[in-house]
């Protein structure tokens, strides 16, 4: 149904435009909550940057594109995925002319999304606005989109104060709300979910019946490009070693990306206490994250998601957009050196009386409410920020 005008009323008509895995399952709380406000006509724009590990993730927030750009090629580059989503989109939003276009966090498809929507006068809300490094190699090249996206967006909704000071000194032109995190609130419906349901909660533990529940779990992710080659050769070193602990085992989803998956298979096979496999899906990844002793990661999301989890987070980079879990102890930077991995990790393991916990933790990064947060100001429930 086209919810656009109901009884003469005019619905302002949102349309959420994503690509990537993280940002699906970032979105899918706020589109759920724009399509249960009656004032609010939705629909869901995707970009396929990634088609293979979208679809899960749309399919359990039970979410359904109007729009499929089906742009994603096998390593793609980034101009060339910017220019695809740039004339695609440009269609899209000629054909269905909305009057307000939501984009999320750091990617080529916010990026290119921000300025199709910019180009044609439409107003831009920016979901995790405000994270910074400001050093433009780290991550690259999302710390130059979260910069440019930030500076064309009508509103900003950060996260974190951290996050809204950033924005607030570089005098950012838009309007400023905080609201928490989204993640928080998928984490939590998930979570919610997977308690609530037996036959889904059968099903997780036979898809991980591989793993001992007497064995610590270290749970692996990493795909940054600034980690491909020697970063990517010092990780596989460090788990191959940490691999020789017979009172642990090591589950690394593998990202799809070639120069990912390429050098890890390469080096990592063949080791009897080190899984590897494809990347998992949302619902899996988070029961793996409840039953993980420590998490070793080079990603943004899993850092929120973890230390809301009461997880320790080793983060596979120098530096960090979100300090905030560092600085409340729950995330330590350990970057790529091979020692320092290995340390840390062994640091964990032995200080660890049982095999897992599972306690959820408020942490800096929401409470579960942001994207009601975000419905509110786009239906002008909120004040306007004074400054
Ligand atoms: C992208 C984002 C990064 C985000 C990450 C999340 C940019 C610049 N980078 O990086 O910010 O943290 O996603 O995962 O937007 N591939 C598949 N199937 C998939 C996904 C990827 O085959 O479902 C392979 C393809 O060969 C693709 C390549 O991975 O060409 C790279 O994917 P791409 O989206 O360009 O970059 P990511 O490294 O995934
Ligand atoms: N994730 C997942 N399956 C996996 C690995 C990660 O569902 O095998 C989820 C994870 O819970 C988090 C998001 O994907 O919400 C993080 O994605 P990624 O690390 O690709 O990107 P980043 O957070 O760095 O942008």
């Amino acid at each position: 149904m086209d919810r656009s005008t109901h009884d003469n009323w005019y619905l302002m008509k949102v349309m959420s435009i994503f690509g990537t895995r993280p940002e699906a399952i970032k979105m899918a709380p706020l589109v759920r909550a724009i399509e249960a406000s009656p004032e609010l006509a939705g629909a869901v724009c995707v970009t396929g940057q990634h088609r293979m590990m979208l679809d899960q993730v749309l399919s359990f927030f039970g979410i359904m594109p109007a729009i499929d750009l089906d742009v994603m090629v096998p390593n793609q580059t980034l101009n060339g995925l910017m220019s695809r989503v740039l004339a695609r989109l440009d269609e899209a939003l000629a054909e269905h002319r909305p009057d307000y276009v939501l984009v999320h966090g750091d990617t080529t498809t916010a990026l290119a999304a921000t300025f199709a929507a910019f180009h044609r006068g439409i107003p831009v809300g920016h979901v995790e606005a405000g994270l910074r490094t400001y050093d433009l190699t780290q991550p690259w090249p999302e710390e130059m989109n979260r910069q440019v996206v930030d500076r064309m967006a009508r509103d900003l909704f950060s996260s974190t104060e951290q996050s809204a000071t950033h924005l607030r000194e570089e005098r950012a032109p838009g309007r400023i709300f905080v609201t928490g995190n989204t993640v928080i609130d998928a984490l939590l419906m998930t979570l919610d979910r997977i308690d609530a349901d037996a036959e889904l909660k059968g099903a997780l533990d036979r898809q991980f019946s591989f793993l001992d529940p007497r064995r610590r779990l270290v749970l692996v992710t990493g795909h940054r490009r600034e980690n491909f080659g020697e970063g990517f050769a010092q990780v596989c070193e460090a788990l191959a070693t940490l691999a020789q602990r017979q009172d642990t085992e090591i589950v690394y989803p593998v990202h799809l990306n070639p120069n990912v998956h390429g050098p890890v298979h390469e080096c990592l096979t063949g080791k009897p206490n080190l899984h590897l496999i494809p990347p998992l899906d949302y619902v899996p990844f988070v029961s793996l994250m409840r039953r993980a002793t420590v998490i070793l990661t080079d990603s943004g999301g899993v850092q929120e998601e973890a230390s809301s989890l009461g997880k320790p987070v080793l983060v596979m980079r120098d530096v960090t957009e979100r300090p905030e879990a560092v600085a409340a102890g729950m995330v330590e930077l350990v970057g790529t050196d091979a020692a320092r991995i290995i340390a840390r990790v062994t640091r964990i393991l032995d200080l660890a009386d049982s095999p897992s916990s599972s306690a959820v933790r408020i942490t800096p990064y929401g409470d579960g409410g942001a994207s009601r947060r975000i419905v509110d100001v786009l239906c002008g429930r909120i004040p306007l920020p004074l400054a």
